[in-house]
């Protein structure tokens, strides 16, 4: 299934390209995050996209405008189909880094990357709100930072199943709304506390999900995602 992502969260390239080899035309795309990347380093990301998979590189930057674009640019070299920021880095920093992927995508005459914002992380909650001096509805703050992710010109933004079905009605049809905390019946939660099934995240709003142990961590990781994209109603 097209928008089905999958998180390859494990330690050494020899799994995640095992994985990968497993789930290839059976998925919409592979996720490295900061955990893989740290490890291993671009070269994976490189080695996916350059045989035609598409990678959302979820490094999830936030730093100075400058430092940003110079990230994504390196991302945009290494073919990546999808990057993110921290919407909490500003419009400038977002605007840098839409400029940079599309400059850099120009260079080198390769598609833009989609770049997408996080919002805030669904790990805080309204007490690490308040500590971190910030006064808004958690909600209220979720929305505001989907509302500058847009004016600044970006795809779209990760947000959690809670907060798919504003973010869509809010902000219309074309921005991508990109869906941690995927759960099936039979799936154990875990570290996800707010969980939808991948049917009803889709039909919420959500563009694509992501999706991690109950694929990787499955006996049969391909049947696990065939599972999903049926639970869906598509055919693949
Ligand atoms: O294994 P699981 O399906 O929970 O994996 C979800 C993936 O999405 C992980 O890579 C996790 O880091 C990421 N993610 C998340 N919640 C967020 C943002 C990202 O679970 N709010």
């Amino acid at each position: 299934m097209e928008q089905l992502l999958v998180a390859l969260d494990v330690d050494t390239v020899a799994e995640a390209r095992a994985l990968a080899d497993r789930l290839r035309g059976a998925v919409g795309g592979f996720k490295i995050g900061s955990r893989l990347f740290t490890r291993e380093g671009p070269a994976f990301v490189e080695e996916l996209a350059s045989r035609g998979d598409r990678v959302f590189l979820d490094l999830k930057f936030h730093d100075i405008p400058n430092t940003v674009a110079g990230a994504i640019a390196a991302a945009t070299r290494l073919g990546v189909w999808m990057v993110n920021v921290h919407a909490s880095g500003g419009s400038s920093m977002m605007r840098a880094a839409r400029e940079a992927a599309a400059d850099e995508a120009a260079r080198r005459s390769v598609p833009v990357p989609l770049v997408i914002a996080v919002t805030m992380l669904t790990s805080l909650d309204q007490a690490a709100l308040t500590e971190i001096g910030l006064t808004a509805a958690l909600g209220e703050q979720v929305e505001r930072l989907a509302a500058l992710t847009e004016a600044a010109g970006l795809d779209g933004v990760v947000a959690s199943p809670q907060e798919i079905a504003i973010i869509r009605r809010r902000r219309g049809a074309r921005f991508h709304i990109v869906t941690p905390g995927i759960r099936g019946g039979g799936d154990a939660k875990g570290d996800q506390s707010r969980t939808l099934s991948a049917a009803d995240a889709l039909a919420a709003g959500a563009s694509y999900l992501v999706v991690g142990r109950p694929i990787i961590a499955a006996a049969d990781p391909r049947a696990a995602a065939e599972r999903i994209t049926v639970e869906c109603g598509r055919e693949s």
